[in-house]
């Protein structure tokens, strides 16, 4: 039966004081009743202000007072639409007002800082000089949005900095409340799942999109700010990197095709940048020699150019860069094997390597700087472009390989055993294993034959290394350094990869007592509580052989990678934490040793059980001596839009990073050694305590498996078409199996949130010394930023609204039992950090991530229970489509209201 909404429910008093947020809502609500009609309409409002309502303590939940039990399963759909776009505007309004920005998180802030600690700004040039910041995008599926719904959410952010600067119109004479409207009714009509299944090329173009829109415009608009900021030109430090079509862990549809596409369509696009950049500076540079002193380099240039043309015989800057313009699009045709988007009338000669365009470019730079005062060739566009093509070079971004070690001790074996070598090399114990692979790094003999026949998972493998080769002939040795091993447990390991490099001549074995060369580097990802222990000796291990420290130290530093959500699914939140934390101090010396600069690469999510939460905060909480200005960090799914989404927000995202790598690196360590002591032994405790209990509801709870699998739409989630990869590395269910991804993402779901926290709470509890957990709560930064994050945890979840999940689990007396231990461990959880932080209530020091959540609760509660409800009818089986429309939708509209919950 219709529901009609009380008068009331229409004037709901406001619940924010963020203007946007209330102007971008009341014209959403504008749309629906325009596009979805008045009913549509009154029953969202109604549900909206009962939900309010409930959240200020006003009205019980039952589902009957919601407003949800009128809704039939079309309504449904277009509720839980409306319900998700107002959470989309809510986020695009929070970024717009800084709620992301945070103080003090830019290179000038961080260079006045260290300054202030006697750091002077030539330490930090010096640090600058062997820096390597990159944050690298992956292909993690944690997106659930459409890019359709992002680029309208982004024409909407625009529109609004217009209103903001005060205008009333666009530049094509719209008026802008009417431009904000259409947008609006256009998401309103854009369906927001993906129907189709995604494949990998699908993601290469979407990453693609925000280096041609974001990165390749922005990188060098921030060095120009960084060279003002700092009084001189670092080298390009910051760049972008990219895992999509060389990650092939666990995803069997990234092959060596996929990785000649991500880097033949990388180079496309930045060829056709600088394409533009030089047809752009050709319109700007209109000198004429008979007004300005022309220096011989240029004219030269001019000269070897080619451009006859009369009108431009006075105007040698024009006619160098006609020069420079035919030249590249030589390269354009020669490297992408197309005709360039804008033909060059003149004929020139491909360039051979980046540095070689940059060299023309430099001289045209020069000519301008030797007149005048200079102004001409600075700050400009010619600045911009030179830094653009020393940063992106012709490859765009680097491409990171990754596979498994599992992978890669198979098709080993099989190498050796076809080779006649070693027939069951999977049969040896490590000693044997580094033996025999360390004989066949001394040679170059490949083993490899052309006319053996290998498995499938072989052939696969060896072709990825020849297309990695292929790679380096082609767009030069920067397109792909990295080669990341997961689950990495061993020496061997490690040497296994280096084996299959040289199978491609990617690996040199060294002569003449010259150590060898690689040239990409083996990394090993340690992602278990256990891996993340013994990674210092096998770090010692694999430095300790006189090959690879030859190799490491040519090279002058090696990569380690740290796996935040597989570490925390392993042992818990704090226990992850702690452990990673650990593991990066305890490398530190290993590489001292080694005489390498150590680089740690940060693999984590958006969500706090994979590592998520404020990247500027968690970077400087680094032990000190763990950054030295090298860091890299994976930016996935929902987080990639969020932080690089915009020009603005890329920027002050990468300003934050370079920042606080920045602090991290020479800022004095906070804390006394003495203090480090205590608070570390402090922290052993916590963390074994925390392991314990972790571990013992994981892993040594009958039923919890299934209480898992059927509390949480873990199932439902696996359907959804939001990344090229299967959900499941096998078919086995269980947790150990599962990858951390779904993992995590249906415990926010149905606002458990249980890896971002449990665990903790016991540990908090039985600690006993609470004067010194307040004191490192306060004094240290490690603990601080993970507090931080368990809080912002712990207040998006909602173990009320979780109960409503319960039903679903078939075995109910267990399904209680679980339950009430959760229930019990959240508030512990609870308790002790408002004791560790000496606050009364969870936010209370942070008022602006207070007022977002509590403005995003009343939107997800209805959400929640409309989930609960199609479960129930769906598990029930029920096969009405909109029931699994319904669902998904409810998953991507919880997902977009929480966040970072993937
Ligand atoms: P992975 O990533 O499963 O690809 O190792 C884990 C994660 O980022 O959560």
């Amino acid at each position: 039966m219709e529901r009609t909404a009380p008068a009331s429910a229409q004037a709901a008093p406001a619940i924010t004081q963020n203007p946007d947020i209330r102007y971008l809502g009341r014209l959403l609500g504008d749309v629906i009743r325009a596009y979805g009609g008045d009913k549509l309409y009154k029953q969202t409002e109604y549900i909206r202000s009962a939900s309010v309502d409930r959240a200020r303590g006003l009205q019980g939940a039952d589902l009957t007072d919601t407003g949800l039990d009128a809704l039939n399963l079309d309504d449904t759909l277009n509720f839980t639409r409306g319900f998700m776009l107002f959470s989309m505007l809510a986020n695009l309004a929070e970024d717009r007002q800084g709620v992301a920005a945070e103080p003090g998180a830019d290179v000038a802030s961080a260079v006045e800082r260290l300054a202030a600690h006697g750091v002077d700004r030539d330490a930090v040039l010096d640090l600058l000089s062997h820096s390597l910041i990159v944050p690298v995008l992956t292909a993690h599926p944690t997106e659930v949005r459409r890019k359709s719904m992002i680029d309208h959410k982004n024409r909407i952010a625009d529109l609004m900095q217009l209103k903001d600067a005060g205008r009333t119109e666009t530049a094509e004479g719209e008026q802008l409340d009417e431009a904000i409207f259409r947008q609006i009714a256009l998401l309103w009509q854009t369906r927001p799942l993906r129907r189709e299944k995604l494949f990998v090329q699908d993601e290469i173009d979407n990453v693609l999109t925000y280096f041609r829109d974001v990165f390749l415009p922005v990188l060098p608009a921030l060095y120009a700010r960084w060279e003002r900021v700092l009084g001189a030109r670092p080298h390009s430090f910051l760049r972008v990197g990219n895992w999509i079509g060389g990650d092939r862990d666990g995803n069997p549809f990234v092959q060596a095709d996929q990785l000649r596409s991500a880097l033949g369509r990388g180079c496309d696009a930045a060829l056709a940048f600088y394409m533009e950049g030089i047809h752009g500076l050709g319109a700007e540079l209109s000198l004429s020699t008979e007004l300005a002193h022309v220096p011989q380099a240029v004219l030269d240039l001019a000269e070897a150019s080619g451009d006859a043309s009369p009108s431009r015989q006075d105007e040698p800057y024009r006619r160098a860069l006609s020069g420079i313009y035919a030249r590249l699009a030589a390269t354009y045709a020669a490297l992408v094997g197309k005709a360039p988007p804008r033909p060059s009338a003149l004929k020139g000669e491909a360039y051979a390597t980046p540095g070689d365009l940059r060299h023309d470019l430099v001289v045209v730079a020069q000519g301008l700087a030797s007149e005048g005062d200079g102004a001409l060739s600075t700050g400009g566009a010619l600045g911009r472009l030179i830094r653009a093509v020393e940063t992106f070079g012709f490859h765009l971004a680097t491409l990171d390989m990754r596979q498994n070690s599992a992978v890669h001790e198979r098709v080993v074996a099989e190498l050796l055993k076809v080779a006649g070598v070693e027939a069951d090399y999977l049969a040896l114990d490590e000693y044997a294993r580094i033996a025999l692979l360390r004989r066949e790094l001394a040679n170059n003999r490949p083993l490899g034959g052309r006319f053996s026949d290998y498995s499938e998972e072989t052939t696969s493998e060896l072709a990825i290394v020849h297309a990695a080769a292929q790679a380096h002939r082609t767009y030069g040795p920067q397109s792909i350094t990295h080669y990341i091993i997961s689950k990495a447990e061993s020496v061997s390991d490690l040497l296994e990869v280096n084996i299959l490099l040289k199978e491609a001549g990617l690996w040199q074995a060294g002569t003449d007592g010259a150590p060898p060369q690689a040239a990409i580097m083996a990394i090993p990802l340690f992602e278990t509580i256990a891996d993340l222990e013994a990674a210092p000796s096998i770090m010692t291990a694999y430095f300790g052989l006189p090959e690879i420290a030859g190799v490491v130290k040519a090279r002058g530093h090696q990569e380690v990678m740290i796996g935040y959500s597989d570490s925390n699914k392993d042992g818990g939140y704090i226990t992850s934490t702690w452990s990673l934390y650990k593991a990066s101090q305890a490398l530190e010396p290993v590489f001292a040793d080694a005489g390498a600069a150590m680089q740690l690469f940060h693999g984590r999510g958006g969500a706090v059980g994979r590592g998520g939460g404020s990247a500027f905060k968690a970077i400087q909480a680094q032990p000190r001596g763990s950054v030295q200005g090298r860091i890299r960090i994976t930016e996935q799914g929902e987080v990639i839009a969020a932080k690089f989404g915009t020009r603005d927000v890329a920027m002050t995202n990468l300003e934050a990073m370079t920042s606080a790598t920045l602090l991290a690196s020479l800022e004095p360590d906070g804390i006394s050694d003495r203090d480090a002591a205590r608070f570390s032994a402090a922290m052993d405790e916590l963390s074994k305590n925390a392991f314990a209990a972790y571990r013992d509801l994981v892993y040594g709870t009958d039923g919890f498996k299934e209480f898992f699998r059927q509390l949480t739409p873990i199932q439902e989630i696996s359907g959804l078409k939001i990344g090229s990869r299967p959900a499941s590395r096998t078919k086995s269910n269980a947790i150990e199996d599962l990858r951390a991804i779904p993992w995590v993402f249906s415990w926010a779901q149905a606002r458990v949130m249980l890896p971002g926290w449990y665990g903790v709470g016991q540990a908090l509890s039985a600690f006993e010394d609470k004067a010194l957990l307040a004191d490192m709560g306060q004094h240290w930064s490690f603990l601080q930023s993970a507090l931080a994050n368990l809080e912002m945890v712990l207040a998006k979840s909602d173990l009320g609204i979780a109960a409503r999940y319960l039903p679903l689990v078939e075995d109910q007396a267990a399904g209680e039992a679980i339950f009430g231990r959760i229930r019990e461990g959240w508030q512990q959880a609870h308790d002790g950090l408002l004791a560790a932080t000496g606050q009364s209530r969870l936010l209370e020091k942070n008022p602006a991530l207070d007022e977002s959540i509590r403005l995003r609760l009343p939107y997800i509660e209805p959400l929640n229970l409309l989930q609960v409800e199609l479960l129930k009818r769906h598990r029930a089986g029920e096969d009405d489509a909109r029931i699994k429309e319904g669902i998904e939708l409810s998953i991507n509209a919880i997902a977009t209201a929480l966040r970072n919950s993937g």
